[in-house]
């Protein structure tokens, strides 16, 4: 999913993130995007429609009756011609007037106008934020079938720490992404997925772990989120930032991360294990750092609950998506895990191949389901083997639910 070809819209309200928008507007046309600036006045102030004309490649309007011979009636034609509107950063004002129907300049006309999905932006003082006007009023555009992206916190421009910063423009693109191309397949589905490898702690310092980056799970829980389901992503330590619209629910060991998934399961439709879980456990956590007294340490280990295995015997109606790292006889072994762990597929990936597995950005995967079919995949990203696991599972709901 891109915004190549896509005609973005994008609202610039008079705040300090304006100067944003330029790496903004500038990426969009780097992805293949054509984008069309509107300014308020006070926008200008910040940031010149003169910058943006030249990196969006278009003329920037900013008055309601200035003469610009490309468009006849200009509000309507830019509200007509957007695929999508991004209105950032978006400022207590635009927003308050949005919200109660005023359109007394070119950025608030145009938006009033289109019928194109629009996503906004609030960047803004952290007690303006706050304000319940200002909540109000976010709410109602919510309600109103906008797309609210949450400010990030940190320190603001005029010195206060807290929420009310533009997130950062690569953030705001992903966002765009998904209200451009916003697809309905799994809307209402709670999807549980899990990423990442689960630790287990030898003593304060030292654990047992794997390689996983969690980068298989998060892509798989965007792609979910993509098609419009509720996502909930168990992760387990990684630094990887949460995908648009996912929850996201941290966890360390086995143990927790069933706690996690038991605890969500009962509202789940869907759940996709893409997790390395660690199979044991020390017997005993040392309470103090271990000495390297002796030539040889022997460590007593006990086994973790099979999570996976114990959703499949209390599966019901739900769809359950396993993955499988393997080292030798891939397809066999993927075969006996379908089986035994209750799953409607299973990705089994040979970790030995060039590409495939842990902390890289492809995989190479072969989807496996009850009947015994296979159904190889080449290399590809992970982005692009995650939305080809979210159609097969689309897939698979809609042959359960004819
Ligand atoms: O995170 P990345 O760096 O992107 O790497 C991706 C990946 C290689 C981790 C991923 O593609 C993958 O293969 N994940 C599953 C790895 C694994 O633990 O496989 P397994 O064969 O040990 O487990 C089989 C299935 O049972 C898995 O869905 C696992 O989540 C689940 N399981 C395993 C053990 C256990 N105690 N509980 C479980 O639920």
């Amino acid at each position: 999913m891109s915004l190549r070809d896509k005609h973005v819209l994008l609202i610039i309200s008079g705040g300090i993130a304006a100067y944003k928008t330029a790496i903004i507007a500038s990426t969009l046309r780097k992805q293949g995007a054509q984008v069309k600036c509107v300014m308020t006045k006070h926008a200008t102030e910040f940031i010149t429609p003169l910058t943006l004309r030249e990196i969006s490649g278009n003329p920037v309007a900013v008055s309601m009756f200035a003469d610009v011979p490309e468009f006849h009636v200009e509000h309507i034609a830019l509200a007509e011609w957007a695929h999508v509107v991004l209105v950032a950063p978006a400022t207590a004002n635009i927003i308050g007037k949005a919200a109660n129907g005023v359109a007394d300049d070119m950025a608030t006309t145009v938006l009033m106008a289109t019928t194109a999905p629009v996503m906004v932006c609030p960047a803004m003082n952290t007690n303006m934020w706050n304000n319940k006007i200002v909540q109000r009023n976010v709410q109602i555009l919510k309600d109103c079938g906008y797309t609210i992206m949450q400010p990030d916190s940190g320190v603001l421009a005029c010195g206060t720490v807290g929420a009310g910063r533009l997130p950062a423009p690569e953030r705001i693109i992903e966002a765009l992404e998904y209200v451009a191309d916003e697809r309905k397949e799994l809307c209402g589905q709670k999807v549980i997925v899990t990423a990442g490898g689960t630790r287990e702690a030898l003593d304060p310092v030292r654990y047992i772990g794997n390689h996983s980056s969690g980068r298989m799970g998060f892509a798989i829980a965007r792609a979910a989120a993509k098609c419009g389901a509720d996502v909930t992503l168990v992760a387990a330590p990684t630094d990887l930032v949460t995908p648009f619209k996912v929850n996201r629910v941290d966890v360390m060991t086995t143990g927790e991360m069933k706690e996690a998934v038991d605890r969500l399961y009962d509202d789940a439709n869907i759940v996709i294990k893409a997790a390395a879980v660690a199979d044991y456990r020390p017997a005993v956590r040392a309470q103090q750092k271990i000495k390297k007294n002796d030539d040889k340490l022997t460590l007593n280990l006990v086994k973790n609950d099979d999570i996976l295995f114990s959703l499949g015997q209390r599966k019901g109606n739900r769809i359950l998506v396993g993955f499988a790292a393997e080292t030798t006889d891939v397809i066999k072994y993927g075969k006996g895990k379908v089986a035994k762990k209750n799953l409607d597929m299973l990705v089994a990936n040979d970790i030995t191949a060039e590409g495939a597995g842990f902390k890289g950005t492809t995989n190479i995967g072969a989807f496996i389901y009850p009947d015994g079919t296979v159904e190889e995949q080449p290399l590809m990203s992970k982005d692009e083997l995650a939305e080809r696991i979210i159609d097969r599972v689309i897939d698979i709901y809609n042959k359960k639910n004819l």
